[in-house]
């Protein structure tokens, strides 16, 4: 067997992290027996400083060609308007609609849980977060700037469709892993157009799903209910910003950004996996960025790409080295990024 996959590390730790993660998905495909073709795409702030192009026209379509892509993050103080990372970034999930950003939140340590009365085991659950509308699309426009009289207008724009399918999606998971409940996170009360889509939306999507309870909050609340309760959460959905802001509140949950992983899935097309934090750049090359949700997010995609067997490889390596505190300064270890990385790539291969 032989899997493609596309490799973008990106700026900053991004790039610290995605040489770890591909570490280990080459332990895996050693211990495994499939073979792996990496093809690396150098698409970073750099390479838009040196050239003024962001990502080369026909790149997105190159991507389809691969089983997944992999990407690290992008971000750089020297491009203060992030034009590469909306082109490269935000451009992959809607050139490629990928319309679900699958972001699990799972606590694994009692150790990493930062909540008094709650313990790992309690924080288990998965944001369907819309990945392809909101408020992200780019539509609107800047009127009289830089005067006193300046107008700024950015548009959330929501469709029956878009908003549809990321909340059936939501349902089937829940459906498919035997959760008995949804929960949808929206500002209806006071977004009274595309809220109140979403809103109606879930209540006709929630009737095929007999069995599973359908809970509606609005956002607000449930940025309160998940740090007093999060183990009533199961399964989240709600729109592109709200669920970029909860799932940063998740990775704390989860002992903090660097362990958070996520898939920007497109159910029948290729999919792209990459780890929830940015490419933080007061730590970039300087050998502490935490790979373990860089490497989580590796077993996502081998999970999603078949290699079911390998995904738990990873996914074990990862927790038998925080338990024996073979991690980064972070997550309360003293390793670097590279030995930890080794560690876990030498427990994936079964040394
Ligand atoms: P960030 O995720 O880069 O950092 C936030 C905080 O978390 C920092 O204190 C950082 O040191 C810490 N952190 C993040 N990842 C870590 C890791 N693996 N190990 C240890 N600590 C880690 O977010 P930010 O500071 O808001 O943004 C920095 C840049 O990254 C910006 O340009 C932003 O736009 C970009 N960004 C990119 C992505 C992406 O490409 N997916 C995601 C978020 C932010
Ligand atoms: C994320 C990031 C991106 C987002 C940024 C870099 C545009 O924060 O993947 O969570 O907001 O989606
Ligand atoms: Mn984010």
């Amino acid at each position: 067997m032989k899997k493609r996959f596309a490799i973008v590390p990106g700026d900053g730790i991004g790039v610290d992290v995605t040489r770890e993660a591909v570490k280990t998905l080459e332990a895996a495909s050693r211990r495994g027996g499939f073979e792996l073709e990496l093809e690396h795409f150098e698409l970073n702030a750099d390479r838009y400083l040196e050239t003024g192009v962001t990502i080369p026209p026909g790149t997105h379509d190159r991507f389809r060609e691969f089983d997944a892509v992999y990407m690290g993050a992008f971000g750089d103080p020297r491009v203060p308007d992030s034009a590469h990372a909306r082109d490269i970034l935000l451009g992959t999930r809607f050139e490629l609609d990928l319309y679900i950003n699958l972001r699990p939140i799972r606590c694994i340590s009692d150790r990493l849980c930062p909540l008094r009365d709650f313990r790992a085991k309690d924080i288990d659950f998965t944001v369907f977060r819309e990945n392809t509308e909101g408020m992200y699309v780019g539509m609107g426009g800047i009127f009289k700037k830089g005067t006193p009289d300046e107008v700024a207008v950015q548009e959330d724009v929501n469709t029956r469709k878009g908003v549809e399918r990321v909340i059936r999606a939501a349902f089937e998971y829940a459906k498919a892993q035997g959760k008995t409940r949804v929960t949808m996170a929206d500002k209806s009360n006071a977004m009274r157009f595309g809220h109140d889509l979403w809103l109606r939306c879930f209540r006709e999507v929630a009737e095929e799903f007999q069995g599973i309870e359908a809970q509606h909050l609005y956002i607000d609340a449930m940025a309160m209910e998940l740090i007093r309760n999060p183990a009533e959460f199961q399964v989240i959905v709600t729109c592109n910003l709200f669920g970029d802001i909860v799932t940063d509140l998740g990775a704390q949950l989860q002992g903090g950004l660097g362990m958070a992983a996520s898939g920007n899935i497109r159910p029948d097309g290729t999919s792209m996996f990459e780890p929830v934090h940015g490419s933080a750049p007061p730590l970039a090359g300087k050998d502490k960025a935490n790979p373990f949700g860089a490497v989580l997010t590796a077993a996502m995609m081998l999970e999603h790409t078949g290699l079911t067997d390998a995904a738990g490889w990873l996914e074990q390596a990862v927790a038998q080295c925080l338990e024996s505190g073979t991690c980064t300064e972070d997550v309360g270890g003293k390793l670097g990024t590279a030995a930890t990385g080794d560690a876990l790539a030498a427990l994936v291969q079964g040394q």
